[in-house]
């Protein structure tokens, strides 16, 4: 049964994204079988692994509101063991048309279900914000990864954040964990990054991972080209660092 990971955080521009590719493109290096679940109307995990999403009729956007639909259906094989559920910009509706679901909270868990049984591990890119999406993502998963960009200010995000995945532990998801939280954008010679890092494990320690991830001019350059890192620069040492990442999620998880 694949293991469903959100990486979430409702800051933008933090490396949900990026660390959605890298990690699935890890995963898949090793061997396991990964899908990557596009969950942002704004489409940037699709379009990071190459697809023009515009145009295609099947989408998440048609699995969560149509729950007769085959999920099957939606995926696209992107890379060797790695398949994507792609959106658009018809996954903005989504948010709005689902308000009067019935358990509109569950609907992705209901459509990934049947893919589960075909994966190792299910990662779901969010979109910057907790809306009804970003619920139904967090429902959905056994555990939520937080990337958190080694910026002052993103310690306030991050508070927001746990408080949510307490509440949807209340009432909507019991076993949803916290995977760890991933420093991003580490920019190395300033002190603030170390501070951003430091006070993070002073205020929740073992969660943050010892793992971080560098600035780097070439993240941007692989997607601009619809690349994972692994695939542009594979010896760089964020795509180690990844690589690394990687290893200790399947760790933690595989044996569930
Ligand atoms: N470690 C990094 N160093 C430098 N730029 C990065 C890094 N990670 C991501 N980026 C870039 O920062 C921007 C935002 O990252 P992205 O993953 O899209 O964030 P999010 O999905 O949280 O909005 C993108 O242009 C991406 O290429
Ligand atoms: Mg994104």
């Amino acid at each position: 049964m694949g293991v469903i990971i959100a990486l979430a955080n409702q800051k933008g521009g933090v490396g949900k994204t990026t660390s959605t590719i890298n990690l699935g493109a890890a995963l898949a290096e090793r061997g396991l079988r990964v899908l990557v679940v596009d969950l942002d109307p704004q489409a940037a995990l699709s379009h990071g692994l190459g697809i023009q999403a515009e145009d295609l009729s099947n989408t998440i956007y048609n699995l969560l509101v149509d729950p007769d639909q085959d999920a099957a259906k939606a995926l696209l094989p992107v890379r060797s063991g790695m398949d994507l559920l792609p959106a658009n910009i018809d996954l903005a509706a989504a948010e709005i048309e689902l308000v009067s679901a019935l358990s509109r909270e569950s609907l992705l868990k209901d459509a990934l279900a049947p893919l589960r049984p075909r994966y190792d591990f299910i990662l779901i890119d969010c979109g910057p914000n907790l809306g009804l999406l970003t619920l139904n993502a967090l429902t959905a998963a056994d555990a939520v990864l937080i990337p958190l960009q080694c910026e002052y200010f993103a310690l306030r995000a991050l508070t927001i954040l746990l408080k949510t995945v307490t509440r949807v532990r209340a009432r909507l998801n019991p076993n949803l964990e916290v995977a760890g939280i991933l420093g991003t954008m580490y920019q190395t010679g300033t002190r603030h990054a170390e501070e951003v890092l430091g006070q993070a494990r002073a205020l929740f320690g073992q969660r943050v991972f010892d793992i971080y991830i560098k600035k780097s001019i070439r993240f941007a350059e692989a997607s601009a080209v619809g690349k994972s890192l692994l695939e542009y620069a594979p010896d760089h040492e964020g795509a180690h660092a990844y690589r690394a990442l990687a290893e200790v999620i399947i760790h933690d998880y595989s044996q569930k």
